[in-house]
């Protein structure tokens, strides 16, 4: 089964939308398989971010992500990228579709509540910055057999 990494950016944590957040994703079927509430350093947001180094809004965008704690989390289930991807919304969340996570919880580009990996490449990547094997708990929910064929 395919992982992806979740992240509930500063603006998330701060309004309260951690567990709107981690329900979601528990109601559709998939599995936490790690989770903490971190700072992250600029360093650490840096590399996370490093594929928009040279984009206007690069700083801001470290500024904010370092500004406040944020809740790291590995998912696991199948499709996990895209499908998350798919429960996240679109970039900006005026144009997410109602329904997703940027589309009912944000309004601004700037502070659109979640981060998700965008492929798998990128999620190998970002779950080995943010979590060591030892930190990622591969359980069996006894409730598998009803959401998998
Ligand atoms: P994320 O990486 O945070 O999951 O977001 P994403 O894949 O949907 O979008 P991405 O292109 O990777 O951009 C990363 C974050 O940078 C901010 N952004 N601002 N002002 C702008 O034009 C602009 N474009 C992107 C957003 O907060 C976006 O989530
Ligand atoms: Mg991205």
């Amino acid at each position: 089964m395919e992982r992806t990494f979740l992240a509930i950016k500063p603006d998330g944590v701060q309004r309260g939308l951690i567990g709107k957040v981690i329900s979601r994703l528990e109601e559709k079927g998939f599995k936490l398989i790690a989770m903490k509430l971190m700072y992250l350093t600029n360093e650490l947001a840096e590399k996370h971010y490093g594929e928009h180094k040279s984009k206007p809004f690069f700083n801001g965008l470290v500024g904010f992500i370092t500004s406040g704690p944020i809740v790291a989390m590995v998912w696991q289930g199948k499709d996990a990228v895209s499908a998350v991807r798919k429960m996240m919304g679109k970039t900006n969340p005026l144009e997410a579709e109602i329904g997703t996570i940027r589309g009912d919880f944000a309004i601004d580009i700037g502070r659109n509540v979640v981060h998700g990996s965008d492929s798998s490449e990128s999620a190998k990547r970002e779950i080995s910055i943010f979590f060591t094997e030892k930190e990622i708990i591969d359980w069996k929910p006894e409730i598998q057999k009803w959401l998998y064929e």
